[in-house]
């Protein structure tokens, strides 16, 4: 498995929605495998496709607790087919905008499809953590960022303060 890098935001490749996948073939399977090797390394919980490039509709979160044995899921065209009415504010974080977090409105409780690593149609229903998780997830392959949640000056902040940070770790190379 490779460990692949991460776009950092305001890169233009987060911002694009991703195509469904056809089939979970043996390269959407590496891809699954090597965002899950990824996420892990970074100490995520949930990593989306375009985040490393791949513009397809693929997601991998991990939400076990770090003391205890890595529990992947990797889903592939992953889709919310119901939500709670009832709505629960979160802190939220990415690894596309390191360092930034912000408090989030969302469905509580969510049942998710999708297509697993063998190419098998699945649902879940999730909540607490993972439904938060696969939520923001699912919004990467939409090209949506938590911070497009937030109001315009508050976004431009966060994103100014990525570029400086980027600006500071390329002067550092
Ligand atoms: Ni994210």
């Amino acid at each position: 498995m490779t460990i692949l890098p991460i776009l950092i935001a305001p890169d233009p490749k987060l911002k694009i929605k991703a195509k469904k996948v056809d089939k979970v073939d043996e390269e959407t399977l590496k891809l699954m495998d090597d965002m899950v090797e990824t996420m892990h390394s970074a100490n995520g919980i949930g990593l989306a496709a375009p985040q490393v490039g791949a513009l397809k509709r693929v997601i991998v979160v991990d939400v076990s607790p770090r003391d205890e044995k890595a529990r992947p899921i990797r889903m592939a065209n992953p889709e919310i087919i119901w939500v709670s009415e009832e709505d629960e504010l979160r802190e939220e974080g990415c690894l596309s905008l390191p360092e930034q977090y912000a408090e989030i409105l969302r469905p509580k409780n969510v049942r998710v499809r999708y297509v697993d690593h063998e190419n098998e149609i699945r649902e879940i229903d999730a909540e607490g953590i993972l439904s938060v998780c696969v939520q923001h997830e699912i919004d990467h392959l939409e090209g949506t960022l938590f911070v497009d949640y937030l109001s315009a000056l508050r976004r431009k902040m966060i994103i100014r303060k990525l570029q400086k940070m980027q600006k500071l770790a390329g002067a550092n190379t």
